[in-house]
């Protein structure tokens, strides 16, 4: 499948998933080189990193855990608009190595919201694994220790990402066609 069509909107494939399994593992070895003997606790980001994630803790060979924390949106009061609330930590943070396991990071304002989140819960160190990156879409400041493909502007589904909530199920990236 080289198109696919989702609701109003024509995808292309960009990244097959040969390329993505290679990039993926290589964040792996990286992690596994850089934390070994710190226990990590991996926290994915649901929905878009569940694939990502499993992928990921696959070619993973130290001791370690997984768990999974979501961010519900809802319309704040704030001059900001939305506001992201971090729910599902039921771990103990104090003292762990956290690696912040993500599927994108656009502007980066969701992944600066877990870190402020995370970051009042007394962990040793935080570092971020993101399957992608829009560098030129950042727009704040982030330490981001492992990226597995950076990419273009343009909106991408599959391998977890979503339009509208359809096409997280397939196994390729697609880009949408303009
Ligand atoms: P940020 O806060 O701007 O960094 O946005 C991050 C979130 O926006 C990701 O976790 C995705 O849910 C979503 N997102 C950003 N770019 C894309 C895309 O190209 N396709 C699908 N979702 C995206
Ligand atoms: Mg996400």
């Amino acid at each position: 499948m080289d198109t696919i069509q989702i609701k109003d909107k024509l995808f292309t494939i960009s990244i097959g998933r040969e390329e993505i399994q290679k990039e993926v593992k290589r964040v792996a070895d990286e992690i596994n080189r850089d934390l070994e003997g710190q226990n990590p606790l991996f926290l994915s980001v649901l929905n878009g990193s569940f694939m990502f994630t499993a992928d990921l803790m696959k070619y993973i060979t130290i001791p370690c855990e997984v768990s999974f924390v979501k961010l519900a949106s809802y319309q704040g009061v704030s001059s900001t608009g939305t506001i992201k609330e971090v729910i599902g930590i039921n771990e103990d943070l104090t003292n762990r190595t956290v690696v912040i396991v993500e599927d994108i990071v656009d502007t980066g304002l969701t992944m600066q919201r877990l870190l402020e989140t995370l970051g009042t819960r007394n962990p040793k160190e935080i570092r971020i694994a993101t399957l992608l990156l829009k560098p030129d879409k950042l727009k704040v400041e982030l330490d981001i220790k492992y990226i597995a493909m950076k990419i273009p502007n343009d909106f991408i589904v599959g391998y977890g990402l979503d339009y509208d909530g359809f096409g997280r199920n397939y196994p390729d990236i697609y880009t949408v066609v303009p």
